[in-house]
């Protein structure tokens, strides 16, 4: 625990996120979307906007997967603006134990979508391996517990690395010359929050979902992306932000770990260019991470870390967890509350606001669902 902690005190002089701001309708309609903007110049560039068209194609529906528990989709999504085409494969599970209200989480996923499930039926994509990450969404677990889970590969909507943007969604809105050189405009992340609601779009086909119950989940960038995609998107029920670190549940001031500099010298199409003028400066930057899980508000936010993360810090994603309180009180809610850093495996789940502390490495665990589902029964 003092490894984490690092000397470090609970309080820290962070800038306030509310400004001017008088009442819960005046941080709705104006100041957030302030901030909204400073963060997409600055931290994660623009999401696009919806295409003009959307076609869902069903490839495979299999019944009784998982001994019965569900029922499995293979979907194909089809994207058309203008002349401009692009797809992503989606996997979508439904309880067979719901039959209405269904609560629905939604993520993308690092290694392809046969990655996530050991079922053997499931066709291999090019690259993936079967089930090599299938204990990161624990499918049965979360169907038994009577949720939906959609989720398809990151690399689907921006291929994670320096020349993915030519091949990213961006190619909907952008010639292939706006999107090479100077584009850093462009980012993964927002590529990837655009998913996030076009599988969003994807569950509210379905009558038997809960559309108020859309939570968006990610793991690291993910976790970074599902804060942004939430922020913007105000159809998600609520965030889990699951060891994101730096540009994600974690205050840029006083942070161990991962620092700016490292991000935009080593991720930079993650972040627009502007980010690099904060690079060893953090505490130039005009707001801090709290503005970020604030603009969830008052919708649940969980943020979790891991007690090996130092990479991350979880000493400063709880940090930041408490910070957001000061937004959430505007709405009445207590958020963390008075809490202090807890010790491992046990969870705050506050009003509004949870943080939980988990033993063990950079990643996503049965515990961590365990955890997770708690807090959404409690929100719910
Ligand atoms: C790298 C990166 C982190 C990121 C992580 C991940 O470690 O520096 O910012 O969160 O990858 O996505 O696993």
């Amino acid at each position: 625990m003092n490894e984490l902690i690092n000397n470090r005190r609970e309080e820290l002089e962070l800038p306030s996120p509310l400004k001017d701001t008088v009442n819960a309708a005046d941080w709705f309609n104006r100041r957030r979307n302030e901030i909204l903007a400073l963060y997409e110049t600055i931290l994660y560039g623009r999401i696009p906007p919806r295409p003009e068209s959307i076609r869902i194609e069903l490839t495979c529906e299999t019944p009784n997967v998982f001994d019965g528990l569900g029922l499995r989709r293979e979907i194909t999504l089809h994207f058309r603006n203008g002349p401009a085409t692009h797809a992503a494969k989606a996997l979508w599970y439904l309880p067979n134990n719901r039959k209405k209200n269904i609560p629905v989480i939604v993520g993308l996923n690092f290694k392809g979508n046969a990655g996530c499930t050991n079922e053997p039926d499931l066709p291999l994509e090019e690259e993936e391996e079967r089930g090599v990450q299938a204990y990161r969404w624990q499918i049965p677990m979360l169907l038994d517990a009577g949720y939906s889970l959609i989720t398809a590969p990151r690399n689907h909507f921006y291929p994670d690395h320096i020349d993915g943007r030519k091949d990213s969604v961006f190619a909907l809105f952008h010639s292939r010359g706006e999107l090479t050189q100077d584009a850093r405009q462009y980012t993964a992340i927002s590529a990837w929050a655009w998913g996030y609601s076009r599988l969003l779009e994807l569950a509210m086909t379905e009558e038997r979902i809960n559309e108020r119950q859309i939570w968006a989940h990610g793991h690291s960038r993910l976790g970074k992306t599902a804060l942004w995609c939430a922020a913007n998107d105000l159809r998600f029920a609520g965030t889990v932000s699951n060891d994101s670190g730096c540009c994600g549940a974690a205050l840029f001031r006083d942070k161990i770990g991962e620092q700016i500099d490292f991000m935009v010298k080593n991720l930079s199409w993650w972040s627009p260019k502007a980010l690099d003028d904060y690079a060893n400066r953090e505490n130039a930057l005009p707001f801090d991470q709290h503005w970020l899980a604030a603009l969830i508000a008052p919708r649940p936010l969980l943020i979790a870390s891991a007690t090996e993360d130092l990479w991350a810090d979880p000493f400063n994603e709880f940090r930041c967890a408490k910070a957001a309180g000061e937004v959430y009180r505007l709405f009445g809610a207590e958020g963390l509350g008075s809490a202090i850093f807890p010790e491992p495996e046990q969870p705050i789940y506050g009003d509004r606001v949870g943080y939980y502390l988990r033993t063990g490495k950079h990643d996503v665990t049965e515990t961590d669902w365990k955890f997770v589902l708690e807090f959404i029964r409690r929100s719910c």
